[in-house]
This record gives C-alpha cells, sequence and structure tokens, in this order.
C-alpha cells in the first residue's frame, strides 16, 4: 500500500469515526456543528402599508427558492415582526424580543425611518448586523456601525432629479415633502442641488406625516406660481392620495409639471392612480420594467411562485439584495455570530441585482447604485416606470453633509 493511499483510508477511517462520534461529543469536536440561523424582519405586514411587508416576505421566498435555505451547512430561517406603522418605541420592543427571545443573529426590514433608528443601540449591545431593507434617511448609517442599507437614500435619489430639471430649463419649483427624517432629506437636497444649477424654490412645504387631506398643499401649490413640483411622500396610500389630488385639484390640467423620487409612482399603486400617473417623471433605483436579465429571472420566479408580478416594486429588490448580503455575511463569518465582523465582511462588495449594479460604500455601508430617470407609459395596455436615463455609481449624497 503506498503512503498516500494509506493516508486517505485512515483519514476515512477517522471521518467516518468522528461522524459516528459527533452526536456524543456535541458540538466541540470536529468541524462546526450545523446550525440554525434566524433573522427578524419588522414591518408592516397589516394596516395601510401591509403591502410593504408582502413584498420583502415574497422577495425573500424568491431569493431561497433560487439560492436554497443554506449557507455551507447552516440553514437560515426568516422571522416576522409586524409592525403596522411609524412607531419607533413598539420597533424597539419588537426587537428586542427578536434578539432576546428568538436569539437572532440578524435584524432586517425597517419600512419607516424612525422605526430603523431606534433599533441602533440595540443592534450595538447584542452586536448583530441590521440590513436595512428600505428606511432612507441618510442619517440613519451614521447612527451605528451596524447597519448596512439595501434601499436608496433621498439623497442619492434627488440629486440626478434636480440637475435633469435644470438641464431641461425648468427655473421654478415648489417642494412639498412629508415633514420627517426623509422628506426633509429630499427637500434639502432638492433646494441644494437645483439652486446651484440655476433654479430656484419658490416655496418649501411640508406635510405631517398622518395628512390625507392634500386638498389645502394642492392649493398652495398653485398658488406659489411654479411651473414644476418636487414631491416626496412615504409610497403607499400616502402617495398615492397625493397624486390623485395633483390631478382632480387641477394641477395636471393647469400644466404643472410633476417631479420627485419613484416612491410616488410605486408600481402597484399605477392601477389606481390610472392615467392620472401618465407623464409623471420620478428618478429611483428600481423600475419592474427593467430590462435586464436578472430582473426577467427574478419576475419569473416571482410569478410562478405567487402567480403575479403586481405586487413587485422597489421594496421588493431592497429585501431581494438585503437577504444576498446577509448570506454573504454568514458566509464570511463561517456562520459565527459576530456583528461587527459580518459587517466589516461585506464593506466594498459588489453584485448584480435585478435592479443594475450594486457595491456597498465601505463608509457609509450603503449601496452606490445606478438612478433612473423614469417616466409613467402605457406599455402592451399597463402602465409602467419606462427607464429614459440611467445615472451610473450613484452614492449617497447625503451621508455625513454638512459633519
Ligand atoms: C422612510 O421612512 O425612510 C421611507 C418610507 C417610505 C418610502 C421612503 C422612505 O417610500
Amino acid at each position: 500500500m503506498t503512503s498516500t493511499l494509506r493516508t486517505a483510508l485512515l483519514g476515512t477511517a477517522f471521518g467516518l469515526l468522528m461522524a459516528a462520534a459527533g452526536p456524543l461529543l456535541g458540538p466541540l469536536a470536529g468541524p462546526a456543528a450545523a446550525a440554525t440561523i434566524k433573522v427578524g424582519v419588522v414591518a408592516p405586514f397589516s394596516g395601510p402599508f401591509a403591502l410593504v411587508g408582502k413584498t420583502f416576505k415574497e422577495a425573500i421566498e424568491v431569493y431561497q427558492a433560487q439560492h436554497g435555505d443554506k449557507v455551507g451547512d447552516d440553514t437560515v430561517v426568516f422571522i416576522y415582526k409586524d409592525l403596522d406603522q411609524a412607531n419607533p418605541a413598539q420597533s424597539k420592543a419588537l426587537s428586542q424580543e427578536l434578539i432576546v427571545k428568538e436569539k437572532v443573529g440578524y435584524l432586517a426590514g425597517y419600512y419607516f425611518t424612525p422605526d430603523a433608528l431606534a433599533v441602533a443601540p440595540l443592534i450595538d449591545e447584542a452586536n448583530i448586523p441590521c440590513v436595512i431593507f428600505n428606511a432612507a434617511t441618510s442619517a440613519i448609517t451614521e447612527k451605528s456601525p451596524r447597519y448596512v442599507r439595501t434601499s436608496f437614500t433621498l439623497w442619492q435619489n434627488t440629486v440626478p432629479l434636480a440637475e435633469h430639471m435644470a438641464k431641461q430649463g425648468i427655473r421654478k419649483v415648489v417642494s412639498a415633502v412629508s415633514d420627517y427624517g426623509p422628506g426633509i432629506d429630499g427637500e434639502t437636497a432638492f433646494k441644494t442641488t437645483f439652486e446651484k444649477n440655476g433654479g430656484t424654490v419658490v416655496d418649501t412645504i411640508r406635510m405631517p406625516l398622518k395628512s390625507t387631506d392634500f386638498a389645502p398643499f394642492m392649493q398652495r401649490i398653485r398658488d406659489s406660481g411654479a411651473e414644476a413640483i418636487y414631491a416626496f411622500l412615504p409610497a403607499g396610500p400616502t402617495t398615492l392620495a397625493f397624486a390623485k389630488a395633483f390631478a382632480d385639484n387641477g394641477l395636471k390640467d393647469a400644466g404643472i409639471k410633476f417631479f420627485g423620487p419613484g416612491d410616488l409612482t410605486q408600481e402597484p399603486d399605477l392601477p389606481t392612480l390610472g392615467d392620472a400617473a401618465l407623464g409623471i417623471t420620478t428618478s429611483f433605483n428600481y423600475s419592474r420594467a427593467h430590462d435586464s436579465a436578472l430582473n426577467k429571472t427574478f419576475l419569473a420566479k416571482h410569478k410562478e411562485m405567487f402567480g403575479s408580478t403586481d405586487s413587485v416594486t422597489f421594496s421588493s429588490v431592497g429585501a431581494y439584495d438585503g437577504v444576498h448580503v446577509i448570506y454573504q455575511m454568514i458566509k464570511n463569518t463561517g456562520g459565527k455570530s459576530d456583528g461587527a465582523k459580518a459587517v466589516d465582511s461585506v464593506k466594498g462588495m459588489s453584485w448584480e441585482s435585478p435592479r443594475g449594479p450594486l457595491t456597498i460604500d465601505p463608509q457609509s455601508r450603503h449601496v452606490t447604485q445606478t438612478i433612473y430617470l423614469r417616466t409613467v407609459e402605457k406599455v402592451d395596455g399597463k402602465l409602467e416606470n419606462v427607464e429614459k436615463v440611467a445615472f451610473e455609481k450613484q452614492p449617497d449624497y447625503g451621508y455625513k453633509v454638512g459633519k
């Protein structure tokens, strides 16, 4: 017997012995035992924003159907907690429960900015990464080194839009935003960029987050004498009511041009908005109509699993790419729970997403990505955000602004 063969046989025998003894010796012996790694997802699954939770969950399931539920020997499971509206105290309580009772190794989700901000002390204390699938105020990732974000920021979407509007020769614009983190970021990003490029913001309107009656704001927009509007509201019943009010109050017919980040024309709302949405120009990181092989594969799998792609929108890819990052963190740390190491391991990571190329900026821990200028048009009788211009490699322009 050659010595190599002898070693191989001995190795095999040792391997078999260890495999048999494994359950008796416990996890200290041999290679690390297979584990279940839990990811807690906090999002709205009920109430007016329930669509968000649905898009997150569906995207997670599509990702796991395509890539499996295992990373190495470890099985990844998702545990969902319903947070029906912006409620930071409840966000903190649910996240704490996930950490303490469920022993999750990762937190994820978070639609509204205040809910994401509320968990900063928890993730630092527990040394757990938090992968934000949506909340879009720039300052969030400055509050803890354990945040990573796979969505977008208002600064990121607004800077190229404001530059484009100025280039189109638009000079007088009114800004109308929801009065909280992302709205204020949007207003600041718009005013700074648009005025630097020769335009004037004639009025800045901040609307309470819970507004449902937009008629008084429409009057103010009309009175401002602006030729166009820049608007941000969190996507959902809010944006739907605002865009309808814009048409119903005659601003569209008066020729006022309507611009904003793509939250305003999210795909699931387009059938309800109907022709009122035609011609609205937005800037965003994802359109369901994005023409790429990867997006087609993503949509086909979604359709196969859920029967339609009607619910697919920006929050779907925020979650889909978020799961990709979590899988990489688990892989890079060999399944060990060390939040700081896991986050460090994905700094600078690049990959191709259904929305286009993404890179995690090592400083901001936010994705650098292509932002598209889109116009709502009818494609085969269906309203879609049709991409017109691509602004590549857009960073979070709002990271540490003024610091
Ligand atoms: C946020 O609260 O950060 C937020 C919510 C909904 C959006 C965008 C941003 O569509």
